[in-house]
C-alpha cells in the first residue's frame, strides 16, 4: 500500500459511488432515466425554460429523498481524514448533502446542492429544504427559482480554485466517480501531471483511470476508512 504524511496536501474528488451504500442511486446505472424522467427535460436549462413545473417535480422528489437517508462510513472516514491532514480539500460532484451530515467542513460542491435554490432575475442564492412543488418564487425579487445545480451545457462552480488546488497537492484520491463527465474526469490528470501520487476507490476494475498509481477494488465504505490508516505524522 502507501502512507499519506499528514503534512502533505491531499486533494480528495467524491462522485455518486460514495452515497450509494447510504442508498442514493448512482447516474451510470439507470440508463439515461432517472426514475423515470428523462435527463434532457430535468436537466438542462432548456428543460427548465420549457417546464419549470416538471423540473421541481423531479428535483423535489430528490431533496424529499434527501431526508431518508444518512451517511456512511465512507462519509464519516473522510470527515476523519480532514482532522488528520493539515492541508484537506475535498471537491465533490454529488448533490446531496451527506459529506456535511459526516461533519465535514469547508467542502466544494462544484456541481451544486439539492438544498440551494438561485433566483433567475437577481442571481441570489439561499439555502431552502421547503417543499417547492410548484413554481417557486424569490422572497427579495419575485423571479422564478430554479435549483442551484449545475444542469447539462452549464459550467461546474469554482473550476480556478479548483484547477489551482490541483496544481499544488501531493495526493489526488478520487472516490466513487466514473471519470465519464467532464472536466471532473480530467482532475487525475492534471494532478499527475502536477507531480501528485493518484489513488482511486471504485468496486468496478473497468472504471480504473489510466493515471492511477493505486486502485482499491472496494466499495467506498469499506476503502476510506483503511486510508485512514494510512496517514502517519
Ligand atoms: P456515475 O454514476 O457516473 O459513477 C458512479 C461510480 O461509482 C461508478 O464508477 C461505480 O462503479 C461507482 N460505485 C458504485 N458503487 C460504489 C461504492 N459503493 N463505492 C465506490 N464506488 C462505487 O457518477 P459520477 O461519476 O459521480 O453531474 O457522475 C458524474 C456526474 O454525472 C454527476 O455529478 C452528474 C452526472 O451527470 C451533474 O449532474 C452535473
Amino acid at each position: 500500500m502507501f502512507n499519506i504524511h499528514s503534512s502533505e496536501k491531499v486533494f480528495v474528488l467524491t462522485g455518486a459511488g460514495i452515497s450509494a451504500e447510504s442508498g442514493i442511486r448512482t447516474f451510470r446505472d439507470t440508463g439515461g432515466l432517472w426514475e423515470n424522467f428523462r435527463v434532457e427535460d430535468v436537466a438542462t436549462p432548456e428543460g427548465f425554460e420549457r417546464d419549470p413545473v416538471l423540473v421541481w417535480k423531479f428535483y423535489n422528489q430528490r431533496r424529499s429523498d434527501l431526508k431518508k437517508v444518512e451517511p456512511n462510513p465512507a462519509h464519516y472516514a473522510l470527515a476523519e481524514l480532514q482532522k488528520r491532514v493539515l492541508d484537506f480539500f475535498l471537491v465533490t460532484q454529488n448533490v446531496d448533502n451527506l459529506h456535511e451530515r459526516a461533519g465535514s467542513e469547508n467542502l466544494l460542491h462544484m456541481h451544486g446542492e439539492l438544498l440551494k435554490v438561485r433566483c433567475l432575475e437577481c442571481g441570489k442564492v439561499c439555502h431552502d429544504d421547503r417543499d417547492l412543488s410548484q413554481e417557486p418564487r424569490c422572497s427579495a425579487c419575485n423571479g422564478l427559482l430554479r435549483p442551484h445545480i449545475v444542469w447539462f451545457g452549464e459550467v461546474p462552480f469554482e473550476m480556478d480554485r479548483i484547477m489551482d488546488k490541483l496544481s499544488r497537492c501531493d495526493w489526488f484520491i478520487g472516490i466513487g466517480t466514473s471519470g465519464a463527465v467532464y472536466p471532473a474526469a480530467q482532475f487525475i490528470s492534471a494532478a499527475r501531471h502536477s507531480g501528485a501520487k493518484t489513488v482511486f476507490i471504485n468496486p468496478d476494475p473497468g472504471s480504473r483511470p489510466r493515471y492511477a498509481d493505486y486502485f482499491i477494488e472496494e466499495k467506498a465504505g469499506t476503502a476510506v476508512p483503511k486510508i485512514l490508516e494510512q496517514i502517519i505524522s
